[in-house]
């Protein structure tokens, strides 16, 4: 599938590029008379861009969200994905609340809540066990050591194929993640990464050949744009 890198000067320029993106991606789900499925991404990066999602005046009533990786926290706590996406975005525009499709984070198992939300996913495509719906449109982050979604090195979610979600490891904090066979059937995947302490893993990332259980990124194949800013790309500004 294809990979395209961009470098951008800064978050501000990414987001604004991951706008456009998110905008011809919905233009065409519409255009199609289809409903617009969206992946967000959790950590700091994507604030930007929710932020500017926030300004559009699309359909929400045709626009689906949900979300690609869960810290297992309820939605109030400061470290929810859902709580941030909420906050910078979706309490800001007209979406209905059967469009907004959360992680569960209430259940005492992490590992029924993985289920329970791969079910969901199953529910809302139509789909039967084993079979991978294509999303639109998934965002993704990267972490400094190279991680995406809740994938991150050296964990047993790396290598999960027979799954839509599973259970992600960060240090002993369980959290929920999307896999890899689900992330690279997306239409489109977008990367946002942005700073200088991610060049590192940025560079072995992108590299042609290198250790996916080191640099769990290196997993997603799919038909992806990476928006990245010079000092992720270790260039001066
Ligand atoms: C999470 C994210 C994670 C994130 C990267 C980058 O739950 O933390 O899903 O994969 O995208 O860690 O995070 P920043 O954007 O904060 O650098």
């Amino acid at each position: 599938m294809a990979r395209q890198v961009e470098i951008w000067n800064d978050r501000a320029e990414i987001a604004s590029r991951a706008l456009l993106l998110c905008q011809l991606a919905y233009n065409e789900a519409i255009a199609k008379g289809e409903r617009f499925t969206i992946v967000a991404a959790g950590g700091s990066t994507p604030r930007v861009l929710y932020e500017l999602l926030a300004t559009k005046d699309w359909d929400w009533s045709k626009v689906h969200v949900f979300w690609g990786d869960e810290r297992y926290v309820p939605a109030t706590d400061p470290q929810s994905n859902e709580g941030m996406t909420r906050q910078a975005w979706l309490d800001r525009v007209d979406i209905p609340a059967s469009n907004i499709h959360p992680i569960p984070t209430e259940a005492d198992d992490p590992a029924i809540a993985a289920t329970q939300y791969e079910q969901h996913i199953q529910e809302f495509f139509g789909i039967n066990a084993g079979e991978v719906p294509q999303f639109d449109m998934i965002l993704l982050g990267m972490g400094d050591d190279g991680h995406t979604a809740s994938l991150f090195p050296h964990t047993p979610a790396l290598k999960v194929s027979d799954r839509l979600v599973t259970l992600g490891n960060k240090d002993g904090q369980p959290r929920i993640t999307m896999t890899v066979p689900l992330i690279n059937k997306a239409k489109e995947i977008v990367f946002m990464v942005e700073g200088a302490a991610k060049a590192k893993a940025l560079s072995a990332v992108l590299a042609p050949k290198g250790d996916v259980n080191q640099y769990p990124s290196r997993l997603i194949t799919g038909n992806t744009i990476w928006l990245c800013d010079r000092t992720a790309m270790n260039q001066k500004k």
